[in-house]
């Protein structure tokens, strides 16, 4: 894919010379550190939809939990250190629960609210459903000895998920016979045109929606073919690029057109994801946020390295605009948005029903990501200010957050450098 991108002003050259050799080496090392590769997360959360029935028996869909030793103390206490303020603010929620635990009296709902403080009340601002991390079932996962990759996840299990996302989350009308899931659209070609049509004549967000959605989903794939099992014997197993397999997935005249697409649905997210990251740079900037872990030196240098990636980012010349989406009328807007934030948290509910453990952890991951960069993007604390002063001390991102935001944006940089090596493998074919 090449060229220019629909509803933004950037072109895909761009983005991948920026990416490529600017941004995607900094920030893997960044997501190698011990704030970044311990994400806390409860996989066993049932499913709200529906009875799961796999509970699938994949040797590649494992997750291994960390040993508790394993994370370093700083990370695991419970308090958030980017500010005395917070810190405080916590202690006495601990002091609280901890009195909860012992004193009987304290009736339940005292306790509820006790809870709820300790989430911070900026729980209207969420476009995800906040994951229970407080739950004895919640345990902190190594990214990098779990990476992403093919599982062999796949059938209707998979399909159904990614149905459900497509079908009831994506402001499909009746109207629209075409299946929408791009998985099922062989058998819809002769609707191909209504579809596009349908979807051109949607408004700007919710056409937003579906190519957000649409995005993920390849760059899930980028990485599944990218980490495909080429080889399983009891000598070796060996992962790497099927390029058969990515251009099942992607190819203009195999996939009549839609790969690309695809693709392009890709970028788009790319850029959301970019802007958010830079217009959340002041709150990165403050001299009392911390990327606590407990080592000093080292929290100090990823703090530093963390700014010089969010500076890199911020002179990208060819930012989305986010005032283009949720503008006119103010009273539609708001409707419009508030729709838009149900249906993400939803989908961010379904990902609770993937039967296999590795997809749940990195689809919780990835769509915690986004909903924390929309959450930025849309925050009314941040558009209350100035636009330029950046976030208000109101704005506060979780470490859950701020992991899943950091993390989401590495797959999909990852996605985006990926392409540049198929490009070369192909190239290489022909
Ligand atoms: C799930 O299973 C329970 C008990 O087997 C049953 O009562 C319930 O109706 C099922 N729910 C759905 C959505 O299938
Ligand atoms: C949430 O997702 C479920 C499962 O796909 C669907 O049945 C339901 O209509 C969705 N709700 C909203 C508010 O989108
Ligand atoms: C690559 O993927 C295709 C399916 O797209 C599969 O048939 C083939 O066996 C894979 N190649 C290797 C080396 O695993």
């Amino acid at each position: 894919v090449t060229g220019y991108l629909d509803d933004c002003t950037c072109d895909v050259e761009t983005i991948d010379r920026f990416n490529n050799y600017k941004l995607f080496p900094r920030l893997q090392k960044l997501l190698e550190s011990d704030y970044f590769r311990y994400y806390k997360v409860n996989l066993k959360r049932p499913c709200p939809f529906w009875n799961d029935t796999s509970q699938c028996g994949i040797r590649d869909c494992a997750v291994k939990p960390c040993q508790s030793d394993e994370v370093p103390d700083g990370i695991k206490s419970a308090s958030y250190k980017y500010s005395e303020e917070a810190n405080n603010l916590i202690e006495e929620c601990e002091q609280a629960e901890r009195l909860g635990a012992v004193d009987e009296s304290l009736s339940e709902e005292t306790q509820k609210a006790v809870l709820q403080w300790t989430k911070h009340d900026d729980s209207s601002d969420n476009f995800c459903e906040a994951d229970d991390i407080q739950s004895p079932d919640a345990e902190y996962v190594d990214l990098l000895l779990n990476p992403e990759r093919y599982t062999g996840y796949k059938g209707p299990d998979a399909w159904k998920i990614w149905n459900v996302i497509y079908e009831e989350n994506c402001f499909k009308p009746q109207t629209i016979k075409r299946p929408l899931n791009p998985l099922a659209s062989s058998q819809g070609k002769n609707k191909e045109n209504t579809f596009y049509s349908w979807l051109e004549g949607l408004c700007v967000e919710k056409r937003a929606f579906y190519r957000l959605i649409s995005g993920l989903h390849a760059s899930i794939n980028v990485h599944l073919s990218a980490r495909y099992l080429l080889q399983d014997t009891w000598l070796e197993t060996k992962w790497g690029h099927n390029v058969t397999e990515f251009q099942q997935r992607f190819d203009a005249v195999l996939t009549e057109g839609e790969g690309p697409r695809r693709l392009k649905n890709l970028y788009f997210l790319y850029l959301i994801e970019l802007r958010a990251l830079s217009k959340v740079l002041p709150f990165f900037e403050r001299p009392d946020f911390q990327l606590f872990t407990g080592n000093k030196i080292q929290d100090a240098e990823n703090k530093m390295l963390l700014l010089e990636i969010l500076h890199e980012i911020k002179s990208f010349p060819l930012h989305f605009d986010e005032n283009s989406l949720f503008a006119g009328d103010k009273k539609e807007a708001q409707k419009l948005k508030e729709d838009f934030r149900l249906h993400f948290r939803n989908i961010s509910r379904i990902m609770d029903c993937v039967g296999c453990f590795k997809c749940r952890l990195w689809g919780k991951l990835q769509t915690q990501g986004l909903g924390t960069a929309l959450k930025i993007l849309f925050s009314e604390k941040l558009i209350a200010n100035m636009p330029e002063s950046g976030p208000s001390y109101e704005f506060h991102l979780t470490r859950q957050e701020i992991v899943s935001l950091f993390n989401a944006f590495g797959r999909i940089s990852t996605s985006v450098k990926e392409l540049e090596n198929f490009r070369n493998l192909l190239h290489n074919i022909h």
